[in-house]
């Protein structure tokens, strides 16, 4: 058995950083290969400017000398301060070998050190009848101890095959219930006489949206953490287009949606945040703000084809909305969640 070593990488100057980075584009390509590669901008901004609230630490492991797996270890320090979080990848070639428990211990007890009660992460599995995925991450989970908490579904929409026609018509019955609204679009900056509409929006999506046994706080965001969380996001190279349904009477933001392409390449996006204030809903605002968004950054990201969105499975609003613009399941994606 060789024998399994596992450092701290410091910085991403540290050529075990770029280990890291190929052991996660190795991983990833054996287990969801139609995942376009993670770029390695996108992954030395996760280094060099962690997002606010969400200090990150990085480990290399060795087995028998070579690069053989990597941890994230992510210790929010804004809310959820009894909760950590892990992302482990073991290189495909190094797996059943014991990398991915080596990491997995060095997680759980600086975790423990840091007065943290629980570890959770996320792992892919298949869903009945759909493509098969690896049930690795399932069994490793389980053997550490850990409890499914909250299943997300991916969905994915392409767009060489959408339905436009439909979609336009789709958003014209929409707006026949949104009377008394009106849009705002915004790239990586919120404007400043809407930040505090989103600070609130972003800090109920916790609240709002099914979270299963996940023990994880609604976040607490505040101006400074959205401008921190601009600035991260910029110097990662993220691109990111955001549509808002202003309440005309109170000129309020009562919803909004993020599209967020990660940088390369240029026909990938993530579909994030999408919410509507409680007292606003019932008026379609949140088909209006995912179809008009998808329109405006199609203007401006011509080479988009992909949209990847994950969702609770019984989160029912979301996926109907998603359903019928034409995002179809892929996999399922699990948070496991573990008492320290
Ligand atoms: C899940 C993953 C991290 C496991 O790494 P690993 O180095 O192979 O894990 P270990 O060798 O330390 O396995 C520890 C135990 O987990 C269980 N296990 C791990 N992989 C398994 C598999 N494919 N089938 C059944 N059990 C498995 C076993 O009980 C194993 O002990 P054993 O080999 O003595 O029977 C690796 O497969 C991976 O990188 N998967 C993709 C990313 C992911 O899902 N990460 C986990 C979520 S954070």
């Amino acid at each position: 058995m060789d024998t399994i070593v596992v450092t701290p990488i410091e910085s991403a100057e540290d050529p075990a950083y770029r280990q890291a980075y190929q052991i996660v584009v190795a991983g990833q390509a054996a287990d969801v290969p139609d995942m376009p590669e993670p770029c390695w901008d996108f992954f030395l901004g996760k280094m060099t400017h962690p997002l606010p609230g969400q200090p990150t630490r990085h480990f290399l492991a060795r087995a028998g000398g070579e690069p053989a797996g990597y941890l994230a270890l992510t210790l929010p320090d804004l809310d959820n301060t009894e909760n950590g979080h892990v992302e482990i990848h073991v290189h495909p070639q190094y797996r059943r070998r014991g990398v991915g428990r080596a990491l997995f211990d060095r997680a759980g007890s600086i975790a423990r050190q840091e007065g943290r009660k629980r570890l959770i992460g996320d792992a892919v599995a298949a869903l009945p009848g759909g493509v098969a995925r690896p049930d690795a991450g399932a069994q490793f989970a389980r053997t550490l101890g850990a409890k499914p908490a909250l299943t997300d579904v991916r969905r994915r929409l392409d767009l060489t095959t959408v339905d436009d026609d439909a979609l336009a018509e789709q958003l014209a019955r929409a707006w026949l219930r949104a009377d008394g609204y009106s849009l705002v679009w915004w790239r990586d900056v919120v404007p400043g006489e809407y930040i505090d509409d989103i600070a609130y929006l972003d800090g109920r999506l916790n609240k709002d949206a099914p979270m299963g046994d996940l023990v994880w706080e609604p976040e607490i965001f505040d101006r400074r953490r959205i401008r921190a969380a601009e600035a991260a996001n910029r110097a990662r190279k993220r691109r990111r287009y955001n549509t808002g349904v202003r309440h005309n009477a109170t000129g309020r933001v009562v919803a909004f949606t993020t599209l967020d392409l990660p940088h390369c390449p240029a026909d990938y996006a993530w579909q994030q945040i999408t919410i509507v204030e409680p007292q606003h809903r019932g008026h379609r605002l949140g088909t209006i703000v995912k179809l008009e968004n998808l329109r405006y950054a199609r203007v401006h990201e011509p080479a988009l084809r992909t949209i990847d969105t994950w969702n609770a499975a019984e989160n029912t609003h979301m996926i109907a909305i998603n359903e019928e613009m034409g995002f179809r399941p892929v996999d399922s994606w699990i948070n496991w969640q573990l008492n320290l």
